[in-house]
């Protein structure tokens, strides 16, 4: 603020001047008088101010050498002793030595001698010289282009020592609401300013309208939440309801005893399943349930004769990291066979499981399933392919094949495999089956009740849509956030 006022109260003595005489009269460099003038316009009508334009002669570069120490030509003359000297040493040791040679010549300052003996020599023709190139540059260095001709001009315009630049300067004078004292106008309109009215006196900044905003910082789906909003699409369009997945940890007793997968199953071994250390086993069961469990596999029943071992508590109790959201279906089926009349139901679920596997391009610890049941009387493994195939063709895969697998869980299992139209191959997407009576018939669930699922990876089909080869591109610490933030949400053909 003081230097605004500063300049202020030498414009009130003055009533007009040039920014660019301002600048000299003030000893500052003239984008300071700019900035103050643009500074105090912000405020208001203080000033009046009416932009010019200027030519200007500046020296080059070669025209500041000339200024400094004298011009070619003078230079080539100094190089001459009054005895004279040999062309050749000339040309070799005075810088710019051909032009000045010519300019000395041409001004009548030296002259050859072409039959000296050794070569042609030079001798001074006058003995001193005015170098009125130097004092010219140096004048148009000092005070601009004030009383040279316009000859001596073009002359050193040709010579490139000047060159003409353009400038911007404002002439000021006094405004409207001219003063000597300005106070910084006030941005903000307070709370106080309204309440004891003071805004009423104060200046306030203009806004500006044009100003860009600070770019809002918004948050962007991962491609793995944009598929899986398009498959709980599908699901819903069919019907299914979403099954509550939002624990991790389970027991191992909801993760592999309720679905009939034997205690000394190698999936339930460290080496493909995380087991918990703290707190290591789970207590809260369904005492009557676990009781029919731990009898079908030790002794079978339903015309089942299960597994005929000898079924460990401790075992079942093992907390884990969720293998699979079948665990969930478990505990829904269950809940479902508790109610009192049963009742058909669709359920579906999307969400991360996690398996000690060796990890490389395709496989981490964690991915996300895809799940899809169906509970109801009298179902065909011909409803599970009806079923399965209807859920492809909503996700643009019309060619599906089955391939008998294994399941603990389900009889019969099968594969699925669908022709993939934009990689030109039979992929496998997916796992299936009907769930087997001696997991349903503890829970409680009538006899003729069938319930058929499948289930397949959502990692698998995301990876496929946005072209991400390698796993660790798509999830974990090496994820490019652009890609991110540029993938399109994603639309299945349908
Ligand atoms: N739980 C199976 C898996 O982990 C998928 C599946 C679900 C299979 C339902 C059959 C029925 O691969």
């Amino acid at each position: 603020m003081a230097d605004l006022e500063v300049f202020l109260q030498h414009l009130d003595k003055i009533n007009g001047i040039d920014s660019l005489d301002l600048a000299k009269t003030l000893n500052v460099d003239h984008q300071k008088v700019v900035g103050a003038i643009k500074s105090i316009q912000s405020i208001g009508e203080i000033l009046k101010v009416e932009q010019r334009q200027h030519k200007k002669w500046e020296l080059t570069d070669e025209g500041k050498t000339v200024a400094a120490s004298g011009s070619h030509e003078a230079l080539v003359f100094q190089a001459v002793p009054p005895d004279g000297i040999s062309q050749a040493y000339i040309m070799k040791n005075v810088p710019n030595a051909k032009i000045g040679f010519s300019k000395a010549m041409s001004a009548g300052w030296i002259r050859m001698d072409k039959s000296s003996e050794g070569g042609p020599k030079v001798f001074r023709k006058v003995e001193s010289i005015d170098d009125l190139v130097q004092q010219c540059l140096v004048k148009i260095q000092k005070l601009g282009l004030d009383d040279i001709t316009d000859a001596q001009k073009n002359e050193y315009k040709k010579r490139k020592l000047i060159t003409e630049v353009k400038l911007t300067s404002y002439f000021i004078s006094k405004g409207e609401h001219f003063t000597t004292s300005i106070s910084k106008p006030h941005v903000d309109l307070t709370a106080e300013m309204i309440s004891s009215g003071s805004w009423q006196d104060l200046q306030f900044k203009a806004y500006n309208f044009n100003a860009l905003g600070v770019p809002p910082t918004c948050g962007h789906l991962h491609p793995l939440l944009k598929v899986r909003s398009q498959y709980r699409q599908i699901f819903l369009e069919m019907g299914f309801t979403e099954m509550p997945t939002n624990n991790f940890i389970e027991s191992s007793f909801w993760n592999f005893d309720a679905l009939f997968q034997p205690q000394q199953h190698p999936a339930r071994d460290a080496h493909d399943t995380f087991f918990l250390s703290d707190p290591a086993s789970a207590h809260a069961f369904p005492m009557d349930y676990l009781e029919k469990v731990k009898k079908m596999h030790s002794e079978g029943g339903h015309g089942s004769q299960g597994y005929n071992y000898d079924w460990k508590m401790e075992e079942a109790e093992k907390n884990i990291l969720r293998t699979h959201t079948t665990a969930v279906s478990a505990r829904m089926l269950y809940k479902l066979a508790q109610e009192k009349e049963f009742r058909p139901v669709k359920y579906f679920s999307i969400d991360r499981v996690f398996r000690n596997e060796n990890l490389d391009a395709t496989h981490l610890a964690e991915f996300h399933q895809i799940e899809g049941l169906i509970a109801d009387r009298l179902l065909t493994l011909g409803d599970l392919m009806g079923v399965i195939k209807e859920f492809f063709k909503k996700l643009g895969i019309f060619k599906l094949r089955f391939k008998p697998a294994y399941n603990p869980y389900t009889e019969p299992s099968m594969e699925i495999f669908g022709y993939h139209e934009g990689l030109g191959k039979w992929v496998e997407i997916g796992n299936s089956g009907v769930f087997r009576p001696e997991m349903l018939l503890p829970m409680g669930l009538p006899e003729d009740v069938v319930v058929i699922a499948w289930g397949l990876s959502l990692e698998r089909p995301t990876m496929i849509k946005y072209g991400i080869n390698n796993i660790r591109d798509l999830i974990g610490p090496k994820v490019n956030l652009q890609m991110v933030y540029d993938n399109p949400i994603c639309r299945l053909d349908k």
